[in-house]
């Protein structure tokens, strides 16, 4: 194996999606090139397309993502999609949330070798502590990590009403997003809706599930299953 891959010179649009940050955005691929490679935090082939598949693809969610809004980037591992949005948008109150120590390490590295004011937080998504800490936010990212339903039932105790999940999915998105929708919606979700980002910027836009909470159902008692049976007699 080459030691010491180097990353592979910033694409055009790398400047458009990063402005003033396009050097710190050279800094990270480098160091997942190098050091993310031989700690295997990616892979090696992963590094003749990280420009492509991996920075801009993450950074470009930023543009369905409101100025100053709160944002826990779920499942983090190397810091995608975190560390590219912070980098495109340091207005936003960031944390990346991961379980492996390992990754966690690398994490708090990078964010402060990059002078990030980023939050790195070690758990899991659905752990009643992080649950508590976290709860409010206005965007969950996530890429990787679960599939639809899975990963709304960890989202939706972290966001508030009216809050999103931004999950960035490959080309089964649309597939995914029909399976899951009941059960996204028995947990408080509204419709699951497939996007795009980076459209006209990227030569392959980043394909996204996003998915509003709208509210839980409740699940026990008297009057959830009163309200169950007469939508039922409604025909709904
Ligand atoms: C396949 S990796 C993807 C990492 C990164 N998001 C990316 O796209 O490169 C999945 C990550 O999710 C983390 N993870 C798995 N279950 C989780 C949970 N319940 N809460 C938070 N993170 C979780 C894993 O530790 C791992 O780092």
């Amino acid at each position: 194996m080459d030691e010491k891959a180097v990353a592979p010179v910033p694409p055009g649009p790398a400047s458009v999606v990063f402005g003033d940050a396009l050097p710190l955005a050279v800094e990270f691929a480098e160091r997942l090139a190098a050091a993310g490679v031989e700690r295997g935090l990616i892979g090696p082939r992963e590094v003749e397309r990280l420009w492509d598949r991996h920075l801009l693809n993450s950074a470009v969610v930023a543009e369905r993502i409101d100025s100053g809004a709160r944002v826990v980037d779920v499942g983090s591992g190397a810091g995608l999609p975190g560390i590219p949005l912070a980098l495109a948008r340091p207005d936003l109150d960031l944390t990346l949330l991961e379980p492996m120590a390992r990754r966690v390490a690398w994490l708090e590295e990078v964010v402060g070798a990059l002078g990030l004011t980023v939050r790195v937080v070690r758990g899991r998504a659905e752990e009643p502590g992080i649950k508590q800490r976290r709860a409010g936010a206005d965007v969950v990212i996530a890429r990787a990590v679960a599939p639809l339903d899975r990963l709304w039932g960890w989202s939706a105790p972290l966001l508030r009403q009216g809050g999103r999940l931004l999950a960035l999915k490959g080309e089964s998105a649309e597939a995914e997003a029909t399976r899951d929708s009941a059960a996204v919606s028995r947990a408080g979700g509204g419709t699951p809706r497939v996007g795009r980002c980076g459209v006209g910027v990227l030569e392959v836009p980043t394909t996204i599930i996003e998915v509003e909470r709208v509210g839980v159902r409740p699940r026990t008692g008297v009057r959830g299953r009163r309200q169950r049976v007469s939508r039922q007699d409604q025909g709904h």
